[in-house]
């Protein structure tokens, strides 16, 4: 692996912990000095909350320059001294850049120093020798729009992530617009772009496919049709037919593809063209099918949904989450917000927002008087394999309670899991794709068999009143994210001790961005299978069954669920309560 120096680099610089004090003035050298032959001198300038800032003098002998550029494709860990925590008491590395100077280094810090613990750090160099080379400034013409250079090789190949470096000098509590947009956008070739398509997304129901063959969807600003031809086999290919470019969602779906409604050309779901009715009839050994292509993209089925992946293969596989193995009655709703999804997906790392959005403003709107929902006390936050759990104490808990001990999950990259799943897809940069996936559980212990998982389309407006649709827990949610604006100006906002979530999710994006501009597999990427088997997300109160004479609850989280959707649930209620009775 291209990156693995770096890695081993982390590995033998652990042992170090006091090579740089936290106080303007202190010097960086001593004895340490031995085991970081690049350093040679250099002194802090300033500490702040989240970032150290040190002139370093540094010379690094040109051989090993070599050896290090070899080895690292993206940063070059020209300067590698370990800064003391400014936050936990764990170490770090400070990576440079040759190609800049002034550069800005990222240092990383982190219990393992595994490329998925770091954190990130800014720091200034300000004067340095680096790889031997005692440069000047590149010419103005090459420097980016805040006056420093561009390394030329590195932006060439990714400009934002790092132009964006240079130029947010900030702690990283509000974010430059620069920062704000490589959150936000998610085209092909943008940096979270190419972070997102890593993964499988959910895009569409199952049961969507009993009442059509194909539809037009956009994912992620790529306009596709999804369709399912009549052998079974989902595809996703571009919208637009590779002849003369006709919309391929007026296609029409036979054994094998989707053939186009212009001139017939079918194409199959690897993309490959089988038939070119015209040509193949005046040129019957011609071969010209098979120099044209289309887009096409893998679906699966699982769950009840429909997945794409849109990213380099090979694919990971697609998560075998446990909760979809679970005894109960499951529907999917889905929902466009007309918003950017990183808001949507900042809402899953955002624990006192419950207490406001939904307890409080639903007694509000309820007209109700009276004591308000308990108020949050306490907030944690931790990071595990697939994300992040995040936990409270409020007025009315202990820390001996589920909502402390085990706390709600902000599934990676896209989603919330609390029992059920909210996945926030990017159809574009200013809408979102909402897949929500729901359970009730249903009465007894009789064995349960759901024979189709139902996708609906969950209304967002009020057709009425035009206003936004706030009687359900999701609507209100979708009422704070579109109130952000379509693309939440993030330069704007004053981030308490509320958002530390919040602040932990951009910066693990910043993070896992480079990891993937570097090639690696970004975090919760799972390609072994043995590693993907019923896996286990914590939840809040456990896999408890329905107490079979209440009845199923009414369904809270949307609005609009249809009366046939309803009416199965209450079947197949009864049928459990009757089948538990007679065991
Ligand atoms: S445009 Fe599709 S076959 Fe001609
Ligand atoms: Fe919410």
């Amino acid at each position: 692996m291209r990156d693995r120096g770096g890695e081993s680099l982390l590995g033998t610089l652990r042992r170090d912990t006091d090579l740089l004090e936290e106080r303007p003035g202190a010097p960086v050298l001593g004895a340490e000095r031995d085991h970081h032959p690049f350093l040679e001198r250099g002194s802090v300038t300033s500490v702040s909350r989240m970032r150290v800032v040190v002139r370093p003098e540094v010379s690094v002998p040109a051989p090993a320059a070599r050896a290090l550029l070899d080895q690292s494709e993206v940063l070059i860990p020209a300067i590698t001294y370990l800064l003391p925590s400014t936050t936990q008491g764990v170490t770090g590395v400070a990576w440079g850049r040759p190609d800049l100077r002034p550069a800005t280094v990222m240092v990383l810090t982190g219990p393992a120093l595994t490329p998925r613990r770091v954190r990130n750090f800014s720091t200034t160099l300000t004067t340095g020798t680096y790889f031997g080379m005692r440069g000047s400034m590149p010419p103005s013409s090459h420097r980016t729009t805040c006056g420093h250079p561009a390394g030329p090789t590195l932006t060439a190949r990714y400009p934002r992530i790092s132009v964006v470096r240079e130029c947010d000098r900030r702690s990283g509590h509000m974010l430059s617009s620069q920062r704000n947009k490589l959150l936000c956008e998610t085209g092909p070739g943008t940096p979270m772009g190419e972070l997102l398509r890593r993964y499988w997304q959910p895009i569409a129901g199952v049961s969507e496919f009993e009442r059509q063959d194909a539809k037009a969807v956009r994912i992620m600003g790529e306009d596709l049709v999804l369709y399912r031809d009549g052998d079974g086999n989902y595809g996703l290919v571009d919208r637009h037919c590779p002849h003369r470019r006709a919309d391929l969602a007026y296609g029409y779906t036979e054994d094998r593809g989707l053939r186009c409604n212009y001139h017939g050309w079918l194409f199959d779901h690897s993309g490959a063209c089988l038939h070119q009715p015209f040509e193949e009839t005046r040129h019957p050994e011609g071969t010209f099918k098979d120099k044209v292509r289309i887009k096409a993209y893998p679906v699966a089925a699982k769950a009840g949904l429909l997945w794409a992946y849109l990213g380099p293969q090979p694919a990971p596989l697609l998560p075998d989450w446990d909760r979809f193995y679970s005894r109960g009655y499951k529907q999917i709703a889905i929902s466009e917000i007309p918003c950017n999804w990183f808001q949507c997906q900042e809402n899953s790392i955002d624990p006192v927002h419950f207490e406001w959005l939904h307890s409080n403003w639903s007694m509000v709107l309820r007209g109700q008087d009276g004591p308000r929902a308990p108020t949050h006390t306490r907030l944690g936050f931790d990071e595990f394999d697939y994300g992040f759990v995040y936990r409270r104490v409020r007025a009315d808990t202990t820390e001996d309670d589920e909502l402390w001990t085990t706390g709600r999950v902000c599934l990676w990259p896209n989603c919330l899991y609390v029992g059920h799943f909210e996945w926030r897809v990017p159809i574009d940069d200013t809408s979102t794709l909402s897949v929500g996936w729901f359970i009730d559980e249903l009465p007894g212990d009789a064995p349960f068999e759901q024979r189709r998982i139902p996708c609906w389309h969950a209304p967002v407006r009020d057709e009425k009143t035009g206003r936004w649709i706030d009687t359900h827990v999701m609507n209100q949610d979708y009422i704070a994210w579109v109130g952000q604006g379509a693309i939440a100006d993030r330069t704007l906002e004053h981030l308490g001790e509320s958002d530390r979530g919040v602040i932990m999710l951009r910066k693990r994006m910043f993070e896992e961005m480079e990891a993937v501009a570097a090639g690696r597999d970004p975090l919760g990427t799972i390609r072994d299978p043995a590693l993907n088997d019923r896996v286990y997300l914590p939840i809040v109160g456990g896999l408890n069954r329905a107490a079979p004479g209440a009845g199923p609850q009414p369904f809270v989280f949307l609005a609009g669920q249809p009366d046939e959707v309803r009416s199965e649930l209450e079947q197949a209620w009864q049928q459990c309560a009757v089948a538990s009775g007679a065991s």
